[in-house]
């Protein structure tokens, strides 16, 4: 079974998605940490961010994977060509190479290919942009996940502190997201958009356990159907 959970950035995905992997025993694919990864490579080699086939032939001779813990089936490590990326690719600095090179069609056409290869070779929770329209059109649950600007804003500002990477200035994440929200949403090819058949949640103003709890009992359904 597939879980696609789509929606804007910071609107809780990465946390929900783990937290539903975790309770329904799923594995968990984050396609953002991938076009990171990419990002992370096209800058270590200093390849133009509007390059479009360099950096297309640099995603179609990658290879993204994802280590996990002994016994737990949602990644903590990601690796591009075997090497340790994990928090390199949460950079400010990642935060603003990332759009041009997601918006990349050929970047997309070669992700594509590793994202439908990890996600149908068990049960996984698979969070993105175009999980529901275009990666996994056949999901059996579809969510998009929103807040507001405002809210993400917030919630970005204080993971940032707890991690002790990325910006904290409000006025600043708040400006990164609105921006990524914008191209995101108007890029031509796979834009940020709900699946028709998704389920709309936004999560301004609720308990996060109260979104992980609802999209569990939705899949429970679908599972026992
Ligand atoms: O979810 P995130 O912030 O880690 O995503 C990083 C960037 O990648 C963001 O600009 C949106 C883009 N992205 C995408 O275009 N398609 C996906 N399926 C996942 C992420």
């Amino acid at each position: 079974m597939i879980i696609a959970i789509d929606g804007p950035s910071g609107a809780g995905k990465s946390t929900v998605a783990k937290a539903v992997a975790k309770k329904l025993g799923f594995s968990c694919l984050d396609t953002g940490a991938m076009y990171r990864a990419i990002a992370y490579k096209a800058l270590s080699r200093g390849v133009a961010l509007d390059d479009q086939e360099a950096l297309g032939s640099l995603a179609r001779e990658s290879v993204i994977s994802f280590g996990h813990a002994a016994g737990d089936p949602v990644p903590r490590e990601v690796y591009i060509d075997g090497v340790e990326v994990t928090d390199k690719i949460r950079t400010a600095e990642i935060d603003k190479a990332v759009s041009p090179v997601s918006a990349t069609p050929a970047v997309r056409e070669a992700l594509l290919d590793q994202q439908r290869r990890i996600g149908l070779s068990g049960n996984y929770v698979v969070e993105g942009r175009d999980i529901g329209t275009v990666v996994f059109p056949q999901a059996e649950l579809k969510i998009f996940l929103t807040a507001s600007a405002e809210e993400r804003a917030h919630r970005r500002v204080r993971q940032n502190v707890d991690r002790g990477i990325g910006s904290i200035d409000y006025a600043e994440v708040l400006a990164d997201i609105e921006r990524r929200d914008e191209v995101d949403s108007n890029r031509s090819t796979a834009p940020l958009r709900p699946a028709e058949d998704a389920l709309l949640l936004d999560s301004t103003g609720h308990y996060i356990e109260d979104i992980i709890e609802t999209i569990c009992s939705y899949a429970r359904e679908r599972m026992d159907q």
